[in-house]
């Protein structure tokens, strides 16, 4: 089992993709990929027997609270699920104190919210393993399932080209960023310039590409940026807690709407697209609604067409979250005493 080269993972937190090396995140993909089989083939990985783990959401999701509620239930955990307004966090206790006092009572903590100075704060204090499920600015376990669904899709990930197009600033672009600078992949960030990347960021992620053997490259050019691609990748225009620039967002996102005439410039008849969810490709939501009627838009990042086409493996992303947050659990946390 891939896992026992892991052993140096045990006990640490993971917040951003900068916490682990290329290879400690290339084996935790490959450790997906065999709990995946493990769980269609209906064998039992129990390796958090008898833990409780907190999952803190001070933001909504789905897909992010249901990968962990299933993914600590399949590894013998149980998982607490407190919700914003459920506990004090932060109103009448410190995040320092509730740090302390949910790292005596449970074995690891899952949160999601909105500065990442709170899950630094929480990891700083916790003395068990923090994991990001989602801050202002990164979203590391999104980039997990990525790669295991790329993998999947294209074989390899080293020297694989992939744009992401849209909000250059959000936490899927700084952690896809970071995290496919970090493999050796030729990373292309898409974005009109005010919403391109930190310029931190940006440093950070041309020194590790420059170790790596990868390629970072910022432009607001839909052409240059989309030829040649193996994936395109978008996320909403407009992120949680951000709603009130929803009409600037989209007076400069239009033009980077990927629809039929952006995956043509790829230039790659098998070119992927990839989202993680949700998407506004129709008019089944409230948002999407209310956008239709003060904008006239029927589809925002994603056209309905691109979202079901057979280039879309977005559903995949959306398993794959399943199997690769078992694995950081797991890799973090768990016991392999067993086998
Ligand atoms: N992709 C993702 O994090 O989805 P949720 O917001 O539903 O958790
Ligand atoms: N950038 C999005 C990601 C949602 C999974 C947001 O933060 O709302």
């Amino acid at each position: 089992m891939t896992v026992k080269n892991m052993a140096a993972l045990y006990g640490r937190s993971f917040l951003t993709l900068k916490d682990f090396s290329q290879e400690e995140i290339c084996e935790l993909v490959d450790f997906a990929k065999a709990l995946k089989d493990m769980k269609k083939a209906g064998k039992p990985h129990r390796y958090l027997e008898g833990q409780n783990i907190a999952l803190l959401f001070d933001k909504p999701s789905t897909r992010t609270r249901s990968a962990f509620t299933a993914a600590c239930v399949d590894l013998g955990a149980h998982p607490e699920h407190l919700g914003k307004g459920d506990i004090q966090f932060g109103k009448k206790e410190s995040v320092r104190d509730t740090a302390t006092v949910l790292g005596r009572i449970f074995d690891g903590i899952q949160y999601r919210g909105f500065e990442h100075r709170t899950i630094e704060t929480l990891a700083a204090n916790a003395n068990v393993p923090v994991w990001n499920g989602l801050t202002d600015i990164y979203h590391p376990t999104q980039v997990l399932a990525d790669f295991l669904t790329i993998e999947e899709n294209i074989g390899h990930l080293k020297t694989r080209r992939l744009v992401y197009v849209g909000d250059g600033r959000n936490n899927m672009a700084t952690s896809l960023l970071i995290g496919c600078a970090k493999l050796g992949m030729d990373i292309r960030i898409c974005a009109p310039g005010p919403l391109q990347p930190d310029e931190e960021i940006l440093a950070y992620a041309n020194r590790i590409a420059d170790e790596s053997g990868g390629r970072v490259m910022v432009t607001a050019d839909v052409a240059s940026a989309v030829k040649g691609v193996d994936v395109i990748y978008t996320d909403v225009w407009v992120s949680m807690g951000e709603e009130e620039q929803l009409e600037e967002r989209i007076n400069l996102l239009r033009p980077y709407q990927v629809n039929w005439a952006m995956l043509d410039a790829t230039g790659n008849q098998d070119v992927l697209f990839l989202h993680c969810l949700p998407a506004h490709h129709d008019l089944e939501t409230e948002v999407g609604k209310i956008v239709y009627e003060k904008y006239g838009l029927t589809e925002m990042e994603v056209t309905d067409d691109v979202f079901h086409s057979s280039h879309s493996v977005v559903f995949d992303q959306a398993e794959n979250r399943l199997h690769t947050i078992k694995a950081l659990m797991a890799a973090t946390n768990g016991d392999f005493s067993g086998g």
